[in-house]
């Protein structure tokens, strides 16, 4: 070939659910694999209407290149959003993203050299992983529990560039770390000078109790935060946002403008638009509904139909069941078998950085009907069957 890739290009790879996907949207199959908010939930007619205004009412501003930094209005919006959930930050130090993976990828950027050590949890999200390897980090992965990263399992992270973490409903294992957890992974991080990245897309999305306060509002000042709007109005308009201590906000921005200069104008203005006058008050209570029905769902056809052996958690937010199968079972390998019966999922080894663990997948339960979702696991089970038989 002529082109000679850069290193940075030779670790990128493939999206392995990507790929899987590929193959679950053949027709017929039960796709328990996406990680994609339900399209019922998509407030279509408020978009609507709020196109409709934005291109009234300020046409020309609204199709112009506009701010780096993001609309203020809707800049404001997240401070004020995020008051109200304990974080006090000043709309100076946010950054409005194209999607909070464009966060993640301006984190990398800026706060990762070749060679430097980013500590993840043990499974993390996927996106994060492929937003941080072109920077050539060493990863380095922290022990979990039910809980959230131990504690005590920090010191493998000591002198990283930061913390990676999900405390709300995490991507892939569902998990919410408690009020005490955050406290003592904000504290313990804290004692050894170790940055924190907080990526919070699903956080909104609880059902019986909110989730306490996130980990920035502890430690502000070491404290990278992550939002996005993806999962409580709609991931295609790509909006998300970083929210950073005043020193950092300067670089993420200037690594912003490299890539794009700025997330689109219209997008935003039409959010700021929906969302000004509390919409989501009255909007996100209605996907915590049906998502929660969804959970109920797959809790109950994983009870019915799994095999002696297999263990769950059963998530109190979010969109993700996270199974373990028995011990010596490979997921991947599972993989072939379910698509026979009729069924998809994702192998849980991809949410690895390191010695990932075999046994494990990771199923969706926002986008399938409670009946397919009870069809879907049954054919999880017999796929099981025909692999041990
Ligand atoms: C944990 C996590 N972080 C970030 C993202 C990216 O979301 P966005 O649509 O805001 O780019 C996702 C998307 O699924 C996610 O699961």
């Amino acid at each position: 070939m002529i082109f000679q890739m850069a290193r940075r290009a030779e670790r990128m790879n493939p999206s392995v659910i990507r790929e899987i996907l590929k193959v679950t949207e053949q027709p017929g199959i039960i796709s328990l694999a996406g990680g994609l908010p339900s399209p019922d939930t998509f407030p279509v007619e408020a978009m609507r209407a709020a196109s409709e205004k934005v291109l009234r009412d300020t046409p020309r501003e609204a199709l112009q290149y506009a701010a780096s930094e993001g609309y203020a209005p809707l800049r404001e919006w997240v401070a004020a959003h995020l008051a109200a959930q304990g974080l006090q930050v000043d709309a100076t130090q946010v950054l409005i993203t194209t999607g909070s993976q464009q966060g993640l990828d301006l984190v990398g950027k800026v706060l990762i050299d070749a060679g430097s050590g980013v500590a993840v949890e043990r499974p993390t999200y996927l996106g994060a992983l492929q937003a941080f390897a072109p920077y050539e980090p060493e990863v380095v992965s922290v022990d979990c529990d039910d809980d959230g990263p131990l504690p005590a399992g920090l010191s493998v992270a000591r002198g990283a560039r930061f913390l990676y973490l999900l405390p709300n409903f995490q991507n892939p294992s569902g998990r919410c770390m408690s009020a005490p957890r955050r406290a003592q992974v904000s504290d313990a991080a804290r004692a050894l000078g170790l940055p924190i990245v907080e990526d919070n897309p699903y956080g909104d999305l609880w059902f019986d109790h909110e989730p306490p306060p996130p980990l920035a509002a502890r430690w502000p000042e070491g404290t990278v935060y992550l939002g996005s709007f993806s999962k409580v109005l709609a991931p295609g308009l790509r909006l998300g946002y970083v929210v950073a201590p005043p020193a950092l906000c300067p670089k993420l921005l200037q690594a912003k403008q490299a890539a794009d200069l700025h997330t689109p104008g219209f997008n935003q203005r039409v959010v700021h638009e929906v969302i000004r006058n509390g919409f989501l008050n009255e909007h996100v209570p209605t996907i915590r509904a049906r998502y929660q029905a969804q959970r109920d769902a797959m809790r109950a056809a994983l009870e019915r139909h799994m095999p002696a052996g297999c263990h769950w958690n059963v998530p109190v937010g979010g969109m993700f069941f996270w199974v373990e199968l028995p011990e010596g079972t490979d997921a991947t390998a599972l993989l072939p078998h379910a698509v026979k019966q009729g069924m998809a999922f994702v192998p849980g080894a991809a949410f690895f950085a390191d010695h990932a663990k075999a046994n494990t997948l990771r199923l969706s339960f926002v986008t399938v009907a409670p009946d397919e979702i009870e069809r879907g696991i049954r054919m999880l089970a017999l796929a099981l069957q025909e692999q041990h038989a």
